[in-house]
């Protein structure tokens, strides 16, 4: 029997703090005409010093689990497609992990740039399909706020910060993520890139001095870059999937540019009420913008079971990714108060457990360090009376 890999769960988190054009306007030059006439972005989500990457992945998480009424046991991995992460490692998905209480679970980050989730996806149906795994939780998330230089204009309007959440599961019946496409062409790999912090330019004085910590872009080629993959990567999405483009329900695009996503449309001949579009609210939220999106969509009515969505996203690497969903889930209603109570309760017993755990850790090494001192005492004072 053929396995399919359904979306059952889905969920997203975005930063309360709004920062308006002209909010941005007031500290350097730009207007919100500028702004919203090159892009389309009317304001941005900007994380709190305690909104972190694994903090907002996690209520995303949390979110998608509930949606998709599953205990996080039943989890058997968790991706986190960032290019922020917490840390260099550990990887973000494993602090998801413990702190949901997804006890089972294996847990990795990917780094594909804006493409990260679609690339989580197509992981994630493939071991679906191959049978390794049977429910995936698959994260996109950034805090771009924290790598973008606040002073230059023509990245810091662009950038904004979130999370969204899904859950794939194994299923006999036909639908779900049917078809993917996976790109990359590392030749461009220097028009969208974090110089510093890793191994060719570790994090000093010098690369703070000269802000090699923060994202540099050339504009123009990605835009070229992004407007020639989008089209593309559609078409043969729907191709391997066995659509035509007329049969296309909703197509939800990368985030990151109004106009880029328009050129798109038009190459793919969609009416405009096929396209979602919400970057006006977030701006570009890079691997979070299309769960993001896909939370929004379904949350609002515009995906129905039955539908064929299409997913695009573009970024650095240079990467794109393409996946053709057959949406199957029905929308929930709201999700009840015993449930939500429960499911409090277990991620307070999955974060104290966690801390048992560090406790008892810890304890083991002092246990240890105390039992070699005490071995080597006896030892010493075993050789004097011989
Ligand atoms: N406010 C006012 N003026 C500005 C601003 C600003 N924020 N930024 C640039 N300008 C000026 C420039 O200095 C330039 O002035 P000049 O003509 O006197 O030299 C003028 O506006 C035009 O600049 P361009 O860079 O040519 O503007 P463009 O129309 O190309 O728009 C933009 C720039 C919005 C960045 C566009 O190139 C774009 O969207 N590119 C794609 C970026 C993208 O999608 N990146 C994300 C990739 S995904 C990921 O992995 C994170």
């Amino acid at each position: 029997m053929p396995r399919y890999a359904h979306i059952i769960g889905w969920g997203m988190y975005a930063p309360p703090h709004i920062v308006t054009n002209d909010d941005l306007a007031k500290r350097m030059d730009t207007s919100d005409a500028w702004i919203r006439e090159r892009t389309g972005i009317a304001q941005r989500r900007v994380a709190s010093e305690k909104e972190s990457t694994a903090a907002m992945a996690i209520y995303a998480a949390r979110a998608a689990i509930e949606r998709a009424n599953i205990k996080p046991m039943e989890i058997d991995l968790v991706i986190v497609a960032t290019v922020t992460p917490e840390y260099p490692f550990p990887a973000t998905a494993c602090l998801v992990q413990s702190a949901i209480g997804a006890e089972r679970a294996g847990a990795f980050d990917l780094e594909a740039g804006c493409s990260g989730f679609v690339y989580g996806l197509a992981m994630a149906a493939g071991m679906i399909r191959s049978e390794m795994h049977n429910t995936i939780l698959v994260i996109g998330v950034e805090t771009l706020s924290r790598i973008v230089d606040w002073n230059d204009r023509a990245t810091a309007v662009l950038f904004g910060d979130g999370a969204g959440a899904a859950i794939l599961r194994a299923s006999e019946k036909p639908g779900g993520v049917l078809a993917t496409v996976l790109g990359a062409d590392g030749s461009g790999g220097e028009l969208l890139i974090l110089p510093a912090g890793g191994a060719r330019h570790p994090a000093g004085p010098e690369t703070v001095l000269s802000k090699m910590h923060y994202v540099r872009m050339n504009g123009r080629e990605v835009y070229r870059f992004a407007t020639r993959v989008m089209a593309d990567a559609a078409q043969i999405v729907v191709k391997r999937a066995g659509w035509s483009l007329e049969q296309i329900d909703l197509f939800i695009p990368h985030q990151a540019n109004a106009r880029i996503i328009e050129s798109a449309a038009k190459a793919l001949k969609l009416a405009p009420d096929k396209v979602f579009v919400n970057l006006q609210n977030y701006g570009n939220t890079s691997a979070a913008s299309i769960p993001i999106a896909l939370c929004e969509a379904v949350d609002a009515g515009k995906v129905k079971p039955g539908d064929r969505l299409v997913l695009v996203g573009f970024g650095a690497g240079l990467t794109w990714a393409a996946c053709a969903i057959q949406w199957t889930a029905a929308k929930p209603g709201a999700i009840p108060l015993p449930r939500a109570a429960t499911s409090r309760l277990r991620y307070l017993l999955a974060g104290l457990k966690a801390l048992g755990w560090r406790l008892q850790r810890r304890a083991d090494a002092t246990v240890s360090q105390v039992t070699e001192v005490v071995e080597r005492e006896v030892e010493t004072k075993t050789r004097k009376v011989e």
